[in-house]
């Protein structure tokens, strides 16, 4: 009487084992998902490499002669709150570029739209400070694809940057 219930309960068994190793086994053939931007980078300490040396790239063209960003970083740079200020600029930026770039942070700062507004930024402004990123970039010996991903990230915020 018991017996053929046992035989059910061991087909049962069999053929789930078989359904879940046949499953799984073809999981390994997957191929494995690519490693984000924020990953390629090296992490919070690449993204972190990343915007310190383009905030050091970009204070050094500020207090150089003929400067194209000073006119833009004098409210910070002459604040004396200035160390608070700049603090808080770079974690926006830390958090944005590694939110951009998939990794687990996220942006809580201005929309780019708001944070430019009223800074009238021109296209000479913009492409200087494109230089310093790109500088940061080399700096930092990132590959040529991370290089251009990060770029196309800068270029797509372009528009609610300049001109407003
Ligand atoms: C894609 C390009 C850019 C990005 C991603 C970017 C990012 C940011 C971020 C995240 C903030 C802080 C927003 C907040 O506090 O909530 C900020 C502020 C600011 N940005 Fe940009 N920025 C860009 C281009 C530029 C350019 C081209 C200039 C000038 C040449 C500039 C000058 C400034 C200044 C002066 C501030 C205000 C800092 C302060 O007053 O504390 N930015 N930007």
């Amino acid at each position: 009487m018991h017996l053929p219930r046992l035989n059910f309960a061991a087909a049962l068994l069999l053929s789930s084992t078989l359904f879940f190793t046949t499953a799984c086994g073809s999981k390994e053939d997957e191929p494995k998902p690519e490693p984000t931007l924020y990953e390629r980078m090296g992490g919070l300490k690449g993204v972190e490499g990343f915007v310190d040396v383009l905030m050091a790239n970009v204070a050094a063209e500020a207090s150089a002669q003929n400067s194209s960003m000073l006119r833009t970083h004098t409210p910070l740079l002459t604040d004396p709150d200035k160390p608070a200020r700049l603090a808080r600029l770079r974690n926006n930026f830390i958090n944005q570029i590694g939110e951009a770039t998939g990794g687990p942070l996220k942006y809580t700062g201005m929309t780019m739209l708001s944070a430019h507004k009223g800074m009238m930024i021109t296209e000479k402004e913009w492409s200087v400070w494109r230089q310093a990123a790109d500088a940061s970039m080399a700096a930092n010996n990132l590959g040529a694809k991370e290089k251009a991903e990060i770029a196309k990230i800068l270029d797509d915020m372009k528009d609610a940057t300049v001109g407003h």
